[in-house]
């Protein structure tokens, strides 16, 4: 396998083949998933759900997504690494977007960074993308703003939604993004705007007319299991697996099973 870069993704979309990129957040996920040969390892800011068990994205931190991007970097070999800035690490000006962004490359050894956000932003992703970070944009459901959407909602219903999403999608590109993360769009919406922007979408809850796909990692394993949005889809139920083995272990030191002579020094 060979070392993925930015031009390798937008090859992809170029050449007609899919892109595809899963979420980690620590050395033995990412090296799943770099050792299957996946596109893009993301550092999602989904890390405060599914890692540290809280309610939505917003209170996760810049220390918190650098310390986890450290780690998965430590996992990936072949995939293109890319970290998520947590809310209010860019919505507070240019300047801090810029070094942000930065600690993501510097200390995470990131080599994108992935911005949620519509055209209030486009500013942003020009100055990241001039600083020499490249950008993934993320536009549609953007679960930094579940306080405004008032949950996590599909977007892009109404022609208006539609034609916004649209200039968004033609802004970011505009702006210097390399590709564009488009959340819980209608699948016809997302063709569209896969259809309009020369640049890679992948897609999540966006249906199949798109570049690539996205999931979160502990979704598709089965780890995390409070809820699971429609888009996503269980591969493996690795929370039931787990909890069967540590159950067994269980019994056989209650039983005197383990350990045997096997684990045991002579
Ligand atoms: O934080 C995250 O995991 C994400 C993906 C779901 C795109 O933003």
């Amino acid at each position: 396998m060979k070392k993925k870069t930015i031009q390798d993704i937008l090859k992809k979309k170029a050449d007609g083949q899919k892109i595809t990129m899963l979420t980690a957040y620590d050395y033995p996920f990412a090296r799943m998933v770099d050792e299957a040969d996946i596109d893009m390892v993301l550092v999602g800011d989904s890390v405060a759900m599914v890692v540290q068990g809280l309610e939505n994205t917003l209170p996760v931190t810049m220390d918190e997504m650098v310390y986890h991007t450290r780690l998965a970097k430590r996992g990936v070999t072949n995939a293109l690494l890319v970290g998520d800035m947590p809310y209010m690490s860019y919505q507070t000006g240019v300047y801090d977007a810029l070094r942000n962004a930065g600690r993501f490359i510097k200390e995470g050894g990131a080599e994108a960074v992935k911005i949620e956000g519509g055209l209030e932003i486009a500013h942003t992703v020009e100055a990241l993308t001039r600083a020499e970070i490249p950008v993934m944009a993320h536009i549609g459901l953007t679960p930094q703003a579940v306080h405004r959407m008032g949950g996590f909602k599909i977007q892009g219903r109404t022609e208006e939604a539609a034609n916004r999403l649209i200039a968004e999608a033609k802004g970011m590109e505009s702006a210097g993004a390399f590709a564009i993360v488009l959340e819980a769009v209608p699948m016809e919406l997302a063709k569209r705007i896969t259809e309009i922007v020369s640049i890679p979408t992948i897609g999540i809850g966006a249906g199949p007319h798109v570049d690539g796909q996205v999931l979160v990692l502990y979704d598709l394993l089965g780890i995390f299991e409070r809820f699971l949005p429609k888009f996503a889809k269980r591969y493996a139920h690795l929370k039931e697996e787990g909890i069967k083995a540590i159950r067994q272990f269980k019994e056989e030191v209650e039983k005197g099973i383990f350990p045997s002579e096997d684990q045991s020094f002579k």
